[in-house]
């Protein structure tokens, strides 16, 4: 471990618990006994699991770990992951009961039940069925927080198809990698989405990205902004259909397939250590037990009283594991929330979780220390009274807004799961449990039960108490990755070679025991870089730079931020005909990488560099660059090959600074 991160100092004086309440540990799905239980034998506790699905056929055998590193759970089973996610809970006489509290941003509103759900699960598998979509095949979606996105993913679930889910602001570049590397056969997106109050097109990007796109031959187009969106929306003759006029006229029944527990479910890319994005690849059986289980016993879910909200996008895995699957298989009664947490006001959510009597609301940190930064008198002007457990993902958390969180939100009254996992994982696996665990601001304390995680060193020795190393994963578990799409090499070198010799998975993320064994995260010690809770790989950043023709060299490091976590800081070198690194170029550079990636990735600031320090090998030392983005006395520069460098990076820094 190279850097010292916030969460380390926080460590050394954080020393505050928060055991649950009486009552809330009475009441609670999860003991303390289930850690036991799942010591005890853990292939039976994951079964025990996997029996609160409904399968046509049972498994013969849990685990069949005999070709490492691809596993495979629950052999031999057979089910339908849509049918269990809706059909069985209105089999079970419950389709009444919502499942969906669906919020527009403009302030339009739909109450989905089960039996609703149902019927356009159905309709659209239907119709995928129709445009000749079938099981293994490939169906990408970029759509904003409406309900046809989550139709969309059951449907294809439900046919066996996998879906492809593009997060909906990443720009038509990035779509088409990801179609293309998935090699998808349909297309499903909007006409446009509501962002901010305003109408934003979609449909012209989706159409810009797939342009000579072999493998798409239709796409769907759902009808959101309509009239409110200016100009006509790009349309192709032969190969775009409206959802509505496709969808709306197909037959309500559907009878569904049982489907290998082992058949894929989906792929979604995230972003790795190079420039290219890698595939996810699901499964369904083991993944869908998993987010079921954590679901039931992290939010402490109970059918048909809570009111639960996730406040993640569907085009990241928080939206595909704790809105879409995990949730619905348990019957969750959910809020799904299209817009902007400030849109038309700051107390937007506040305002929701008083109308919906929210109990259950799980977000991200940045997403706390912007409500901080707006303010406690926000959140004060609401009844928050219905809540009781209060969730956070996607980066540490820092004490101080835990505690926030806490006090504000949760009325000092309400457990905090700090749930620790990745794309890959799946589903949760290191998190308190809210009706047994003592919380401790900052830290996600240990694996859950059935989940075995460890703190290593170098050489893959766990560490002791206080000790500080690399977070492994040293058994198999149900919701784990199946692989890289199209990529085996780069499954095993990037998840199992670290320590091939143990046959650890390794994160990717530093971590340190405390003196009671719990585990703090301490951020990627990779180059991917974590802003607001999404993962960029430098690497990725980099390569988008440098394809402007106006640049030479780019060097791109995360530097602390107070509110996204990490900020992207870009040092640039640029080509001998490049006019000046003056405000206008910068702005340019940013706006070349929007466009390469998506508005997420714009770098917070590029400054203009005659030289990038460099070890004598041509590595560069980012290191270094962080200390400067970080605005510290650079550290040693012993091993540059040109100690000058940092010298002639400061001085030029005065001329080419953006901020936004
Ligand atoms: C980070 C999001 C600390 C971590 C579910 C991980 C966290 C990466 C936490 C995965 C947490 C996620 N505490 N760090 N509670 N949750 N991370 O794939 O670095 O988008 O490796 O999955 O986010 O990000 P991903």
């Amino acid at each position: 471990m190279t850097e010292q991160s916030p969460a380390l100092d926080n460590l050394l004086t954080e020393s505050r618990t928060f055991p649950p309440s009486e009552d809330f540990a009475a009441q609670a799905n999860a003991k303390a006994d289930l850690y036991a239980e799942a010591d005890a034998d853990r292939e039976a506790f994951w079964a025990k699991q996997a029996e609160r699905l409904t399968w046509d056929t049972k498994w013969t055998t849990v685990l069949d770990w005999t070709n490492a590193p691809f596993a495979k759970w629950f052999v031999g089973g057979k089910l339908n992951v849509a049918y269990n996610c809706v059909d069985r809970h209105v089999e079970s006489g419950h389709g009444d009961q919502v499942a969906i509290h669906w919020v527009g941003e403009p302030g339009d509103t739909r109450d989905i039940t089960y039996a609703e759900l149902k019927t356009e699960v159905s309709k659209a598998a239907n119709a995928l069925t129709s445009l000749g979509v079938g099981a293994s095949d490939v169906v990408a979606i970029q759509l904003q927080m409406v309900p046809e996105a989550i139709f969309a993913m059951l449907a294809c679930a439900r046919i066996g198809a996998l879906h492809n889910v593009v997060f909906g602001g990443f720009s038509p570049t990035a779509l088409r990698a990801r179609v293309d590397d998935a090699a998808a056969k349909v297309v499903i997106t909007s006409d446009g989405q509501f962002r901010r109050g305003k109408a934003a097109p979609m449909k012209a990007n989706v159409d810009e990205a797939l342009e000579g796109a072999e493998t798409v031959e239709k796409v769907i187009v759902v009808k959101r902004t309509g009239d409110q969106l200016e100009g006509d929306v790009p349309w192709t003759d032969g190969r775009d259909l409206w959802w509505h006029e496709l969808v709306d006229g197909q037959s309500e029944e559907h009878t569904p397939e049982a489907f290998d527990s082992e058949h894929p479910l989906f792929i979604l890319y995230t972003s790795g250590t190079t420039g290219k994005p890698k595939g996810i690849l699901h499964t369904s059986g083991g993944y869908l037990t998993q987010t079921a289980y954590t679901h039931h016993n992290v939010f402490d879910h109970k059918p048909g009283e809570d009111v639960y909200w996730c406040t993640a996008d569907i085009g990241w895995i928080t939206g595909h594991s704790y809105i879409v699957y995990g949730p619905l298989a348990n019957r969750v009664t959910q809020v799904v929330y299209e817009g902007t947490p400030n849109t038309p006001h700051e107390g937007r959510h506040w305002e929701i979780i008083q109308k919906y009597k929210v109990s259950l609301y799980y977000t991200a940190p940045t997403l706390i220390r912007t409500f901080m930064k707006w303010g406690a008198e926000i959140p004060e002007k609401y009844d928050l009274s219905s809540l009781r457990v209060l969730g956070s993902v996607g980066e540490p958390i820092n004490p101080e807004a835990w505690i926030w969180y806490r006090e504000t939100i949760g009325a000092g009254r309400t457990p905090i799961v700090d749930t620790w996992w990745q794309t890959e994982t799946g589903a949760i696996m290191i998190s308190p449990l809210p009706g047994v665990t003592s919380t401790k601001p900052g830290s996600a304390q240990k694996a859950l039960p059935g989940i075995s995680a460890k703190v290593v060193d170098d050489q893959g020795n766990e560490v002791g108490p206080g000790g500080g190393g690399y977070l492994v994963l040293d058994k198999p578990w149900p919701s784990m990755l199946r692989g890289v799409w199209g990529d085996e090499e780069r499954f095993k070198d990037t998840y199992w070679s670290r320590f091939k010799d143990q046959g650890f998975y390794f994160a990717g993320d530093g971590a340190k025991y405390d003196n009671d064994g719990d585990v703090w995260l301490l951020g990627r010690v990779d180059d991917v870089m974590n802003v607001s809770g999404h993962r960029i790989s430098t690497t990725e950043v980099e390569s988008a730079l440098v394809s402007h023709p106006t640049v030479a060299e780019a060097a791109v490091v995360g530097a602390t931020d107070p509110t996204t976590g990490q900020g992207i800081v870009a040092f640039v070198i640029l080509r001998g005909n490049a006019v000046d690194g003056g405000e206008e170029a910068i702005q340019a550079l940013r706006n070349h990488v929007a466009k390469e990636i998506g508005p997420i990735a714009k770098p917070r600031q590029i400054m203009v560099v005659p030289e990038l320090p460099k070890t004598r090998s041509g590595k560069i030392m980012r290191r270094l660059l962080r200390d400067v983005a970080e605005n510290r006395q650079v550290g040693d520069v012993t091993t540059l090959a040109d100690s000058s460098v940092m010298d002639l990076i400061s001085s030029g820094l005065k001329s080419g600074k953006s901020e936004e």
